[in-house]
């Protein structure tokens, strides 16, 4: 029996094959469950107790070589190895791949950070679901106070007040709750308000607001900062500052800049002044420091607040702000080539 296993490892190690049939025809002869091997270890039964161990090895043996021949002809005629190499066309042109675009207003979103993160300015986020200190208390608005009406407020819970934040200000308190001065810091993010849905406003929009608050920070530093941002952004280097009103800055301003009116389109959304309204701004006020611990006799700081939707529309001739929310593919493809 010795002889004849020896035989056979020796027909093992020569056997040689491409072809698949002729593997599993290998296979069976010598490892399925009619074939050699069953049929030496049934054998092996009738060996005598003195060879046993040296013929049982030899056996072992057998089995694996035949397991790992067969095993390494499936491997290297699978057809992949087979495919000779110099048949692959490396010139012919990629399956296309359908790319998909950024929403307009995260594009805009991207372009007001990296402006402001040129000069220094960090992102801060926070929640869009806020209590009353936050969005309006600690901004100097108390209750019952006249300019809450300036933002009316979709509540989700009285008492205590749990609302949708109506401006991300609320970040900026929460900012300044967390970090000491100097704070240079925008809060990008989406804003409710319960206003009615027109070609002109949402109830739901988005909002870049900024803080920067410092030793020494004058009406002039906010003025150069808006400027900065005016040319940086749009190209265009002349704004003014209108007198406003903001509870939570003292004095305030709405910021236009100088469109132009070269093209009809100037004419019309300038209504034909070629100034165009395009954020509000000011120097916070001293309560609203004082709210977030900050001590106003040596801090002082402004803020400004301007709304996506308003700049993205402005950037792209968007004539609808509820195209911004439509998901319409026909409107979101056109931004394919913006990064
Ligand atoms: N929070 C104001 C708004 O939403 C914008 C603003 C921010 C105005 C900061 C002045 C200073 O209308």
């Amino acid at each position: 029996m010795k002889n004849k296993i020896q035989e056979l490892l020796e027909e093992v190690q020569q056997f040689n094959a491409n072809a698949l049939d002729d593997i599993e025809a290998f296979r069976i002869k010598f490892l399925g469950s009619k074939g050699i091997v069953k049929e030496l270890f049934a054998d092996f039964k009738q060996v005598e107790a003195a060879s046993k161990k040296e013929i049982g090895q030899a056996l072992n043996e057998l089995r694996t070589q035949a397991t790992e021949k067969v095993n390494a002809l499936k491997s290297s005629s699978s057809p992949l190895n087979k495919q000779p190499k110099e048949e692959i066309d490396f010139t012919r042109p990629e399956q296309p791949v359908s790319l998909g675009a950024r929403h307009p207003i995260s594009i805009v979103k991207n372009q007001i950070i990296d402006v402001f993160s040129r000069i220094g300015f960090t992102v801060s986020e926070g929640p869009e679901i806020e209590d009353d200190w936050h969005n309006f208390t600690a901004l100097n608005l108390p209750e019952y106070h006249p300019a809450r009406d300036m933002q009316d407020t979709f509540f989700i819970e009285k008492d205590p007040d749990v609302l949708l934040r109506t401006h991300t200000s609320s970040v900026q308190v929460r900012y300044m709750e967390e970090h000491k001065p100097p704070i240079r810091t925008i809060s990008p993010g989406r804003v409710f308000r319960n206003e009615d849905i027109s070609a002109r406003a949402h109830c739901i929009f988005h909002q870049v607001e900024g803080l920067y608050i410092d030793t020494d920070v004058s009406f002039a530093d906010l003025k150069q900062t808006l400027l900065y941002f005016t040319k940086e952004m749009f190209g265009k280097s002349k704004i003014r500052l209108r007198p406003s009103y903001f509870p939570f800055t003292e004095p305030s301003a709405e910021v236009d800049i100088y469109w132009g009116l070269k093209t009809e389109t100037d004419y019309r959304i300038t209504k034909g002044t070629g100034w165009l309204e395009i954020m509000g701004c000011g120097m916070v006020d001293p309560n609203v420091l004082r709210n977030a611990d900050i001590d106003p006799e040596k801090y002082s700081g402004f803020a400004f607040g301007m709304g996506i939707e308003r700049i993205a529309m402005l950037l792209y001739q968007i004539p609808d702000i509820r195209m911004f929310y439509e998901n319409d593919v026909r409107f979101l493809e056109q931004f394919k080539s913006v990064i």
